[in-house]
Order: structure tokens, then sequence, then C-alpha cells
């Protein structure tokens, strides 16, 4: 653009925006719209920023209001906008004496109590959105929004049943939300709401059979009703919603055979019914569906051979057919769905190895494949290392007693996550892991795993979550472990893909765990418990600026600890407990501000216990079993400082002995840490942020 041009342009543009500035300042307040607005703002508890009557008494400039001027009834209020205000309080009645609103927006705000049976008639609104509020109580039944197009109560309490005549006059409306309140039943009212193309009614609190009237929908392009207590099949006219691209019924109770109805629904790309109890095979049509790009089954009671037809299925992108009763053997052909880039397969029975033909999976990014009776890791490796886009791999829970090989030279070029633990692997960490360069997390937990940690695990340049225990590494820990950069760099950060699916860590069996939807969020974590490791904790440990979780516990370490640990300042976990370490717990210590869980129980320590930060919150177990440590919680120290004891080795009563506390084998619970990968729904991700628990008592 020349200049002239651009000057003509920049006064054209200012031209406007004085003419529109003017217009605006031309209306006024109508003085109807005025007590309305008036009367709301009193009923609140909280003021409106930018509704002020000292500065301007009309009305039209205020925050969230607009106006508009019609020859028929002069300048009237058509917008209230007021999203993510932070209103507290009630809505009062006086608010549908704005008759002329088109779009009212109160969403994201705190407000609570009813909401006045007369906003849901007001004649010329078309927006309705009271979404993520505490509105409670019951819509009535005689409401009446002929104007409406967008309707969204969702994230609030209301509860009932959904028998209001939302659509006896309003014809145009497309968008219903109610997901996130309690409702508790559909009557066949909304079935007159024909133009509708989406509807929410997620996590409500709705059982028996699926709502016959929803079949009448046959404009519905969305519709979801996850998270009820829907029970019984799911009837066939599901397929008379042709027009539907997303269809979610998954966390509830249907039961039967999956209909062989999506040759009608022939723009369906999304399908989810994980977390129900089907039976029987995938229906035919569902497996031939030329529409669909994510399929997700997961935890139904599906069995029979998996049978997709890939020459069908040619947007096939995402399956998760995990938790269900398949059985092998697994399908050579699943490797030509071109453009499958996640595929969940765990916690099934195939009982076979996996097909030769998956070196063909050119889009494969994530394989979940644990508990599913596969056999022979070493063919799996080799096939598998040819997915060049291969990126989370799980397979743990397969291969029992196998020995993993060391010898060969895989190469994954592309592996950031690499999960194979609970296997009773036997052999070594094997060599040829040293080439995935990209590796983030390495979990070989619970197996047989003998020889030495190697040297090499301490180059890699990404890797910050690596969990070892649970097996019988011997040797000392090398240095270089205490190099490994993104464990050190605390302002690493890495752009990520989501992982597809989010991975579970476990602490033990019965908890439940924190879930992960990417594999850097996941905490940065040395576990290398459980071991027969030998030597000492290297001071340089305290390098280790990023490291949240610590675990040498059960081992057979020597020497003190470090007063250089204190330099892990977002450590929340540090469990040295059950080890031969000898000194004192270095004062130091009490630095660590974020640690949360902490135990250097059963070792061979002495003096005082640090007082202040965080220990002001550990308790006696956190100490117990050690020779001659004192505290003012536990055992007050004398004066005199005990001598340091002899550093001899202990024997096993030794080893049980503790400050004036009664204890029993039995307390010493195992510290089950395993990742276990567990494939749930794209949407669900809480993130647990551990850091908010650095508070609570160990
Ligand atoms: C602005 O106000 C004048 C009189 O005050 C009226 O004649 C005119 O129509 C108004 N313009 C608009 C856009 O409302
Ligand atoms: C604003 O002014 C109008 C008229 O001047 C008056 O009726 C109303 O009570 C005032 N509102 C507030 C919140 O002060
Ligand atoms: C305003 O009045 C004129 C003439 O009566 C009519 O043509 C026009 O449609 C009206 N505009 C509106 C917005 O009602
Ligand atoms: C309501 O306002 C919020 C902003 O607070 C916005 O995100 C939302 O999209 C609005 N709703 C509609 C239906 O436009
Ligand atoms: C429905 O409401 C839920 C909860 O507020 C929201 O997450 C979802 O995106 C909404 N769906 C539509 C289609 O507006
Ligand atoms: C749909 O609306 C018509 C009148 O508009 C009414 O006769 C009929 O009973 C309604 N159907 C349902 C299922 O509510
Ligand atoms: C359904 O959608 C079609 C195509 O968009 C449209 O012509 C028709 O009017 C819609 N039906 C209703 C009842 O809105
Ligand atoms: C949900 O429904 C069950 C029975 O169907 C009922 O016992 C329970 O009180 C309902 N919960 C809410 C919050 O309405
Ligand atoms: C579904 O379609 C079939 C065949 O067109 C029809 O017989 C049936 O009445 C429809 N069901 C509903 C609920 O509209
Ligand atoms: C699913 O089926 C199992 C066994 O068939 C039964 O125990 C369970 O109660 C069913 N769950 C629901 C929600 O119906
Ligand atoms: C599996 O589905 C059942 C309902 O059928 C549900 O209660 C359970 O929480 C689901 N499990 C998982 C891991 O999603
Ligand atoms: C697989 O899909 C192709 C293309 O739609 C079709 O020609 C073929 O008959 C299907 N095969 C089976 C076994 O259904």
């Amino acid at each position: 653009m020349g200049f002239p041009e651009f000057f003509v342009v920049f006064t054209l543009l200012v031209l406007s925006i004085r003419a529109h500035v003017l217009a605006y300042q031309n209306m006024t307040c109508n003085p109807n719209d005025m007590g309305a607005l008036d009367g709301f703002s009193k009923c609140l508890a909280s003021e409106i920023v930018g509704w002020d009557n000292s500065t301007s008494s009309n009305c039209c400039t205020w925050t969230g209001v607009t106006c508009e001027n019609s020859n028929v009834s002069g300048t009237r209020v058509v917008k209230l906008e007021l999203g993510s205000k932070r209103l507290h309080g009630v809505v009062c009645e006086s608010l549908a004496g704005l008759d002329k609103l088109k779009i009212l927006n109160l969403s994201h705000n705190l407000l609570s109590g009813s909401v006045p049976a007369k906003l849901f008639q007001l004649q010329n609104v078309e927006v309705l959105d009271l979404s993520g509020n505490e509105f409670n109580g019951l819509i009535p039944v005689d409401t009446d929004l002929p104007s409406i197009q967008f309707f969204d109560i969702s994230d609030n309490k209301f509860f009932g049943s959904i028998d209001w005549s939302l659509c006896k006059t309003s014809t145009r409306i497309r968008v219903i939300n109610l997901s996130d309140n309690y409702f508790s039943g559909v009557s066949t009212s909304l079935g007159n709401c024909t133009s509708l193309q989406n509807l929410c009614l997620g996590e409500n609190n709705l059982s028996g059979s699926f709502p016959e009237s929803l079949f009448q929908l046959r404009n519905l392009s969305e519709l979801q009703v996850q998270g009820n207590m829907f029970s019984g099949p799911l009837n066939d006219e599901i397929g008379n919603l042709s027009n539907l691209v997303k269809l979610d019924i998954s966390l509830n109770g249907f039961s039967g055979n999956l209909p062989d109805v999506f040759r009608s629904l022939g723009k369906l790309e999304y399908f989810s019914a994980a977390s129900n109890n089907f039976t029987g095979q995938l229906p035919p049509s569902l497996s031939n569906s030329p529409s669909l790009m994510t399929l997700n089954l997961n935890n139904n009671s599906l069995n029979g051979p998996i049978v997709l037809n890939c020459s069908a299925m040619i947007h096939l992108s995402w399956i998760d057919l995990g938790s269900n009763l398949f059985h092998g053997p697994i399908p050579d052909s699943l490797s030509s769905c071109q453009r499958l880039s996640t595929l969940n397969l765990a916690r099934n029975n195939f009982n076979s190895q996996i097909p030769d033909s998956f070196k063909n999976f050119q889009a494969l990014t994530y394989l979940r494949f644990s508990e599913s009776g596969l056999v022979n890791i070493s063919a799996a490796l080799e096939v598998l290392q040819q997915c060049r886009n291969l990126s989370v791999l799980v397979l743990s829970m397969n291969f029992y007693d196998e020995e993993i090989p060391s010898e060969m030279n895989f190469q994954f070029e592309n592996l950031k996550a690499l999960v194979v633990a609970n296997s009773q692997l036997r052999g070594s960490i094997p060599r040829w892991l040293s080439g995935c360069n990209k590796l983030q997390l390495l979990d070989l937990s619970w197996n047989f795993l003998g020889g030495n940690i190697p040297f090499w695990l301490g180059n890699f340049e990404f890797l910050f979550y690596l969990d070892l225990s649970n097996n019988s590494l011997t040797g000392q820990m090398p240095g270089s472990l205490t190099e490994l950069r993104s464990l050190i760099n605390t302002n690493i950060s890495l752009e990520e893909p989501s992982l597809g699916f989010p991975l579970f860590v476990y602490k033990s069996p019965s908890s439940r765990g924190f879930k992960y939807k990417r594999v850097w969020s996941f905490p940065p974590t040395l576990d290398l418990s459980k071991n027969k490791l030998t030597g000492p904790i290297w001071p340089d440990f305290g390098n280790l600026k990023r490291l949240h979780v610590f675990n040498l516990k059960d081992n057979y370490l020597t020497g003190t600890i470090s007063d250089s640990l204190s330099g892990m300042n977002n450590l929340e976990t540090l469990d040295l407990s059950h080890n031969n370490l000898s000194g004192e717990i270095p004062n130091s210590l009490i630095q660590l501000s974020f640690l949360s869980k902490f135990s250097v129980a059963y070792n061979q320590l002495y003096g005082e216990i640090p007082t202040g930060g965080q220990f002001l919150t550990f308790s006696s177990s956190s100490f117990e079993g050690n020779k001659g440590l004192c505290g003012e919680q536990f055992i007050p120290c004398q004066l005199e400082r005990p001598p340091p004891p002899p550093p001899s080795h202990q024997s096993p009563s030794n080893r049980m002995t503790i400050i004036g506390l009664p204890f029993g084998i039995g307390a010493t619970t195992a510290f089950v840490l395993t990742v276990t990968f567990c494939f749930m729904f794209g949407w669900v991700f809480p993130k647990a942020d551990t850091r908010r628990r650095s508070n609570s008592r160990c």
C-alpha cells in the first residue's frame, strides 16, 4: 500500500470511528431499561465496574450494555453481556424489564439462587448464556423464548426434569447446553426442537432408557449425553440422526450390542461409547465407516477379533479399544489404516505377537498395548522400531519372564516415552536405549533387571523421568545421573503435542493416581528404590534443581547425606529410608520448602533432627529405625551429643530398633510406585499439580 492510499484508508477509518462514536453518544437510555438495570444491579451483592451513575447516567455507555435505535421502539437495550465479571448475589425479576433484549450473557460469575421465571419468557432473546454460575432450582415449565437460538445454562446446579416447553414456540433454536447440572429426566417435549443442531446433556443425573424423543431431532450434529446413568440398549433409531458429526454416550450404563446403524450416520466423525456395558462384536457398519476419525470404546465388554476395514475407514486417526474382551489374533490389516496415529489396545486378550505388518504403521505416534498377553519382546521391538513416528510406547504387563534384548541395535529415533513395567523381564538395561536421543520418560520398574545402571543414562538431553525401581540393579549409582540436563535446567521447556491419552501414575495399587496429559507434565522423577545399589549418594545430586521426586529407598547405600542435597530446591519427595546411611541429617534440608514427603527411616543416622521449614510437618515415622536420632517432637536431645556409632554393619534386629515407638514390620508398607497407563477420554484431563500439596502431612 502506497502512502496516499494509506492516508485515504486511515482517514476513512478515523471518520467511521467518529461516526460510530457520535451515533453511540446520541443514544440515551430508555427510562424503562434504566429502571430494569438499576433493579438488577441493586439485587447483586457486588458492584458492576463501569456502571456508575455519577460519570454517566446514560446506561447505553455502561460496561456490557448495548443499545440500539429503532424507529418503532426508540433507543432500547438489546445486549447485556457481563460474562466473567465476578458478579455475585442473586438475579432479580426486574431484569426481565429489558423486553427488547436479544443477548443476555451472565456466564462465569458467582450468581446463585433461582432464575426468575420471567427471564425465560423474554420474547426477543436470541442468546441466553447463564453457564458457569451457581444457579439452582427448577426451570419453569412454561418457558417461552420464541426467538431463542442459543440456550446455555450448563455448569450450574439446576435440577428437576427437562420438561419445559422450550421448543413449542421457538423454531430457530440451534444449541441447547444443559451439561453439568443435576437434571434427572427428559420428557418428550425436547422432540419438538427439530431445528436443534447441538444438544449437550452430559454430566447430569439422567437415568432410564435413552429418551426416544431425541430420535426426532434430525438436524442434530452434536449429541452428548456422557456421564449420566442411562441404561438398557442403544436403540437402532439412533441411526435416524443422519446429520450427527459427534456422538458421545460414554460413562453410562448402556448394555447389549452396539446397533449396526453406522451406515446411516454418514457424517459421524467422533463416536465415544467408552465406559458402558456394551457386549458383542464391533458392528460391520462401524468397522467400515468412511467418516469416522475418533472411535472410543474403552472399558466395555466387547469381544471377538478386532476387524476394522482400513480400506473403508480412510479418516480413522484415533482408536481406543482398550479394556474390553477382544481376542487375537491381532489383525495384520490394522496397519493399513494410513492415518491412524493413536492406538490403544491395552487390556484385551490377544495372546500373540505383534504382527510383522505393524512396521508399515507410518503415522503411528502413540501405542499402548499393555496387559494384552503379548509375547516375544524381541520381535515386538524389532517390528515397532520401524514405525518412524512412534513417540510413546507402553507395553507393560506382557512378555512375562522373557529376557529384554540387550545386544540388538534397535533404533527408536522419535521415542519420547517408553514404559515396559511390571513384566518380570530378565536381563539388564539394554544398551540400544542409549540411541534413543529424544527419550524423556523411561519406566522399567517392577522387573527382574540386574547388572549396573549404565553411565550413559546420564547423557540423555531430555530425560527427566526415570523409574527403575523394584529391580535387582547392583553397583553404585553412576555419577552421570547428577548431570541429567533436563533435571538441572529449570528453564527448559519443550513444545510438545499432547499424548493422545493420559498417562497415570499410581502410588499404590489401591490409590487413585494422578494422570497427565503430556509427558512433560509428569513430575521430574528419579526412582531407583528397591534395588541392590551400593555406594554413596553423590553430593552432586544437589545440582538437580528441577527434580521433584527422588526415591532411593530400600537399597544398600552407605556414606552420609550431603548438605548439598538442599540444592534440589523443587524437591517434593525425598525417600532415603532402608539403607545404611550414617552421619547426621544436614540442617540445610529445611530449605527444601516444597518437601512434603520425607523419610530417612531405617538407617544409621544420629544427631538432632533439624527443626524448621517442612520438617515441622514430618511425623516420627520419617525418622524411626535409626540409632541415634533425636528431636523435640520425639526424643528430646540430651545436652551432650551421643557419640557417633561405630560404622559397623547392622544386624537385622538393629534395623528394627526405633526411638521410643512401638513398631512392627507390617508398618513398612511397600511404597509402590509404578507407572500404569490408562486410556480415558480426550477431554478429561485434570492435571495433578503436586506442588499444591506441599503442605500436606506425610
Ligand atoms: C440523534 O439525535 C437527533 C436529535 O437529538 C435525532 O434527530 C437523530 O435521529 C438521532 N440520531 C440517531 C442515530 O439516533
Ligand atoms: C441512577 O440514576 C437514576 C436516575 O437518575 C436513578 O433512578 C437510579 O436510582 C440511580 N442508580 C444508582 C445505582 O444510583
Ligand atoms: C423504519 O421506518 C421505515 C419507514 O417507516 C421502514 O421502512 C424501516 O424498515 C423501519 N426500520 C426499522 C428498523 O424498523
Ligand atoms: C458470554 O461471555 C463470555 C465472556 O465472558 C464469552 O466467553 C462467551 O462466549 C459468551 N457467550 C456467548 C454465547 O457468546
Ligand atoms: C456446554 O457446556 C459445557 C460446560 O459449560 C462446555 O464445556 C461445553 O463446551 C458446552 N458445549 C457447547 C456445544 O456449547
Ligand atoms: C410439539 O408441539 C405441538 C404444537 O406445536 C404439540 O401439539 C405437540 O404435542 C408437541 N410435541 C411434543 C412431543 O411436545
Ligand atoms: C434442518 O436443516 C436443513 C438444512 O440445513 C434446513 O433446511 C431445515 O430447515 C432444518 N430443519 C429445521 C426444522 O430447522
Ligand atoms: C440423582 O438420582 C438419584 C436416583 O436416580 C437420586 O437418588 C439422587 O438424589 C439424584 N441426585 C441429585 C443430586 O439430584
Ligand atoms: C426412524 O426412521 C424410521 C425409518 O425411516 C422410521 O420408521 C421411524 O419412525 C423413525 N423414528 C423416529 C423416532 O423418528
Ligand atoms: C455392567 O455389567 C456388569 C456385569 O455384567 C454389572 O456388574 C454392572 O453392574 C453393570 N454396570 C452397569 C452400570 O450397569
Ligand atoms: C469403567 O466403566 C464403569 C461403568 O461401566 C465405570 O464405573 C468405571 O469407572 C470405568 N472405569 C474406568 C477406568 O474408566
Ligand atoms: C472394505 O472396504 C472396501 C471399501 O469400502 C470395500 O470395497 C470392501 O468390500 C470392504 N471389505 C469388507 C470385508 O467389508
